[in-house]
């Protein structure tokens, strides 16, 4: 249906979506199948168990075929995809984020099978990963092969790879690979050091002035984890956490049965380049505290059970770790559309996804002049 703006697929703040516990991700939510395609200004609308929904991602993925960028669903957030193999679109993937080139990015693909043309010498470790958390929101850094090169890996000896577990998506790589196409770039669609988008709308909002009428944007809902993929660095003996997210640290300890580093107890000098793991990163507009009490006309994000002020504005009141995950991002964009210049954040307790809100919390309150 031409011209009408989709409904969102769900608030995610209801008690549809609330799923908790180990693979939450892997759990359909309401709807997660209808999904729209965005072109430029024009939105058409469309089920994904008509016709017309295969026909939506095969014009997705020939676009990507055509060198066009597709912006689209994943479990964790959205991503801005480019055939990783077309180094003029990957380079518009730069450009569309203002992203310094250098920041490497994560190759997409749809099965193992596609893992051995991107990645070398996988160590076992590495393979049982792969095993148990994929599809998931899960990045596993690995030696490169020929075919990944510098304009992907920032020049690195090294590949992130990732099989998202987002029905969408996974449509879309299969579709790609089945046109020919062995893997897609995809980085969080928002700009450089912002706040990464978790609905299509968010998408449209951050990218739509730089992104061109031949560009899509696949609309896939909210997404259900809500912050990045863990990413972990599978280039040493052991594995390391380069990045906190839904599979955690004691999650890869318990299921290969043996300790693992997380990149706070490795020395810097050792570390891979990964130029994104920034101190300052996850940022909205408005300052972001994690400690002090607000004010009047400040915004709070806290778990349900802490009252809100008198005066402040109640951005989120998650139940569980989970669904603060699921909708951190969206509070901190709701934040900056009411134009708020303080956010206060309860940090996250406990443990499991927490250590990932924290860390996304923490980069998000970087203050360079402290
Ligand atoms: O959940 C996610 O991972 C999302 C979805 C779209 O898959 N993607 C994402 O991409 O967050 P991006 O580019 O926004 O963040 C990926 C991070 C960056 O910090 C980048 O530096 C790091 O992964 N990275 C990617 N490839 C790497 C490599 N070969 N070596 C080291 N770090 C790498
Ligand atoms: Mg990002």
């Amino acid at each position: 249906m031409k011209g009408r703006r989709p409904r969102p697929l769900d608030d995610g703040d209801s008690g549809e979506i609330r799923v908790s516990g180990h693979l939450s991700w892997a759990k359909p939510i309401k709807n997660e199948r209808d999904f729209n395609l965005f072109q430029s200004a024009t939105i058409t609308s469309m089920s994904i168990s008509s016709n017309c929904t295969a026909s939506v991602i095969k014009t997705a993925a020939e676009s990507l075929i055509n060198g066009n960028l597709v912006a689209f669903p994943t479990e964790t957030v959205y991503g801005l995809g480019a055939d990783a193999n077309n180094k003029d679109a990957v380079s518009r993937v730069y450009t569309v984020k203002g992203r310094p080139v250098g920041h490497p990015l994560i190759v997409h693909i749809s099965s193992t099978e596609y893992l051995d043309k991107w990645a070398r010498e996988i160590p076992e470790y590495a393979i049982k990963l792969a095993k148990a958390f994929w599809p998931g929101p899960m990045t596993l850094i690995l030696p490169r092969t020929n075919l990944a090169k510098d304009f992907v890996t920032g020049g690195q000896d090294n590949v992130g790879i990732r099989i998202p577990s987002h029905t969408v998506a996974l449509e879309l790589l299969r579709e790609f690979e089945s046109q020919g196409g062995l893997g897609v770039a995809a980085p969080s669609a928002n700009r450089f050091g912002a706040v990464s988008p978790t609905s299509a709308n968010a998408v449209k909002n951050e990218l739509e002035s730089y992104l061109s009428d031949s560009d899509l944007i696949l609309d896939g809902g909210f997404c259900s984890v809500g912050v990045e993929s863990a990413i972990i660095d599978c280039t040493r003996d052991v594995p390391v956490i380069l990045r906190p997210g839904a599979i955690t640290k004691s999650m890869v300890e318990i299921f290969l049965d043996t300790s693992i580093y997380s990149m706070k107890s490795i020395n810097i000098n050792t570390q891979i380049k990964s130029p994104g793991l920034l101190e300052s990163h996850y940022s909205p507009n408005a300052s972001i505290f994690l400690s002090g009490i607000p004010g009047s006309g400040d915004g709070y994000i806290a778990i349900s059970d802490k009252p809100t002020p008198l005066g402040v504005i109640r951005l989120a009141s998650p139940i569980n770790n989970d669904e603060f995950a699921r909708i951190l991002y969206r509070a901190l964009r709701r934040a900056d559309e009411l134009g708020l210049e303080k956010v206060f954040v309860e940090p996250a307790i406990g443990d499991g996804i927490a250590d990932a809100i924290n860390d996304r919390l923490k980069k998000a309150s970087y203050d360079p002049s402290l």
